[in-house]
């Protein structure tokens, strides 16, 4: 029988909420489609030690949904709320299924959400060289600006070193007033962000620590703080110590804490014996890029961040923030 366009239909596809059941599958698919995207030799097991379903599922501040096909999982999206700024990821869809619009019901999906949570802005972090990844968010109001590199260091001691909770001023977050000063350090940022989740999702979900450091005249107010991931089955993999955010208070003196802050970091990765420190920056945050440099980070890979109306937020000169929305 000869099949024309008026006899082929395709199955629908339909978005929904993900559930406990949908995790396994939901990111087997995860390391596929980017296994596949990269030309890793073995697609299912790329990235098996890295978390970013499960754990992020498990957020309050997230909503995961799944695309589906004749009952089978298509793909799946997870969008983050940090306060006023909202950003997605990972957005991946079965390689057999590329390019027969999944991808895009779950962004419109994703941008719903995003208009429900009344976020001012929003984000992600998407292959710099991939016209297809640009021109598909741009559809949806993203548009790509600067670089975000991923910067990684050997770590220093690993196994030997105290940690950084031992070391004078650093301490780990624990209680509602903390998390009201790092929600004020990333407010006097940008206006609204909070990271809050995050540091709860370190604690609760024992994914790792989030550091702090006072400041060093009183003891008494947070000047800084990282949130880092450590080893498999979080965000970081097998033995990398990954700061998923950290921020500075503006000042005059923010440099100085940020040196601190990245030696607190690497103190806690040698502390659990962690082999490698790995964090996100935006090259327009220019002298928190050059910093990572002069503390001995090198750039493993980049990425370009693509912000909703081409808004710059917080990556900007003068800023000491760390992540990279992945
Ligand atoms: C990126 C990804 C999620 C997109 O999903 P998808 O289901 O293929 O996307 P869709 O089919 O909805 O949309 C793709 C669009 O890009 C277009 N496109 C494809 N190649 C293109 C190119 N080289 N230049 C411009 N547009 C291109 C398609 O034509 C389509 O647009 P159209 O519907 O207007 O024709 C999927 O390819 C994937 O899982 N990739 C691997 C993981 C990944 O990279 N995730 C995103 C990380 S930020």
């Amino acid at each position: 029988m000869l099949m024309t366009s008026a006899t082929v239909t395709k199955p629908p596809i339909h978005i929904r909420s993900m559930g406990e059941a949908d995790i396994g599958e939901a990111a087997r698919i995860v390391r596929v489609a980017f296994g596949t995207h990269i030309g890793a030799p073995d697609p299912e097991a790329f990235g098996l030690d890295r978390d970013y379903i499960g754990t992020r599922f498990r957020n309050p501040s997230v909503a995961a949904l799944v695309a589906e096909i004749d009952g089978q999982i298509a793909g799946s999206n997870v969008a983050t709320r940090w306060g006023g700024f909202g950003f997605f990821g990972p957005l991946t869809v079965r390689p057999d299924l590329w390019n027969s619009g999944v991808g895009q019901k779950l962004l419109s999906a994703t941008m719903e959400i995003f208009s429900e949570w009344g976020v001012r802005d929003a984000g992600l972090f998407t292959f710099a060289n991939s016209p297809k990844h640009a021109a598909l968010y741009q559809k949806y109001g993203f548009w790509p600006r600067f670089l975000t590199a991923i910067m990684a260091k050997q770590v220093n001691g690993a196994g030997g070193r105290k940690g950084p909770s031992e070391a004078g001023y650093f301490s780990r977050a624990e209680s509602e007033i903390t998390l009201a000063e790092c929600r004020e350090v990333t407010d006097l940022i940008h206006e609204g962000l909070d990271v809050s989740c995050e540091i709860r999702a370190a604690r609760d979900q024992r994914l790792g620590e989030t550091l702090l450091v006072y400041d060093r005249a009183t003891g008494r107010r947070v000047e800084g703080f990282a949130v880092c991931h450590c080893g498999e089955g979080t965000e970081a993999g097998k033995e990398i110590c990954y700061v998923k955010f950290a921020a500075v208070r503006p000042s005059d003196h923010a440099a100085a804490v940020f040196t601190d802050l990245l030696d607190a970091c690497e103190a806690l990765a040698a502390s659990r014996g962690l082999k490698r420190l790995e964090a996100g920056v935006s090259t327009a945050a220019i002298e928190a890029y050059r910093a990572m440099f002069d503390a001995g980070f090198r750039t493993a890979m980049q990425g370009v961040a693509m912000h909703r109306n081409n808004a710059p937020g917080w990556n900007r000169p003068g800023y000491f923030v760390l992540g990279d929305w992945r």
